[in-house]
């Protein structure tokens, strides 16, 4: 049976547009594949908050299992259990704001967390290799500017980085849904959304 992971990184609760995109798309989704399995992981609750990459961590994931300590295996307990859930998805789905121009500190901090050599990604004779499960990713962004045409064009880094991140981790086909603009025109940027959103599932 088909399975999503649905990430959220927004911390604006009831208020989020991002959020509002989700249930929208997941409304739809539910239609469309009425049989798929979601799991939910809002990185917004406490209970869920990741820390920094600390030198330990960074030391136990580029020892093979077998030659890590009992510490240094606990140093990766979490990240694996992320792991684990990630590569039982086949389809990624991450509701998201722009913060500073780029990716919500728990968002970056779930995406540190997978990026695990030998799990989510492998260098092999030198060539980079995506080893991630997931097929697909949908990415519901809402910004205070608009990034898509205009002067805002060139400071669009948040979806590059992640379309990107999706190539690192080897999922091909990668859709992008956007609320832009919510700082100027509020209604007419989420409007704007809810057709993407209805075109796009
Ligand atoms: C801390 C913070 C930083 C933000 N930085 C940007 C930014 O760099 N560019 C932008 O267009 N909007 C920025 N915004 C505006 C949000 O991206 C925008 O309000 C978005 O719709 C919020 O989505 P949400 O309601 O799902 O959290 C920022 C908002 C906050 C709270």
């Amino acid at each position: 049976m088909a399975h999503a992971l649905v990430l959220i990184a927004s911390p604006n609760g009831a208020a989020s547009v991002s959020r509002a995109m989700l249930d929208r798309y997941l409304a739809r989704r539910k239609v469309r594949f009425p049989d798929e399995t979601l799991t939910i992981r809002d990185l917004t609750l406490p209970e869920n908050a990741l820390p920094n990459l600390s030198a330990e961590f960074i030391t136990a994931m580029f020892l093979p299992p077998d030659a890590r300590t009992p510490e240094q295996a606990r140093e990766l307990d979490v990240s694996d259990q992320l792991v684990g859930e990630f590569q039982a998805a086949d389809t990624l789905i991450v509701a998201t704001p722009i913060h500073n121009y780029t990716v919500p500190t728990p968002l970056k901090a779930w995406i540190d967390h997978v990026s695990r050599p030998g799990m989510t990604f492998a260098y092999i004779d030198g060539k980079r290799q995506g080893l991630a499960h997931a097929r697909s990713a949908v990415f519901l962004l809402s910004s205070g500017g608009i990034y898509t045409s205009g002067p805002q064009e060139v400071e669009d880094f948040l979806a590059p980085y992640l379309r990107h991140m999706m190539v690192f981790f080897g999922i091909p086909d990668v859709t992008v849904l956007r609320a832009e603009g919510v700082a100027w025109d509020a209604p007419f940027a989420i409007a704007q959304a809810e057709a993407q959103i209805d075109a796009a599932i």
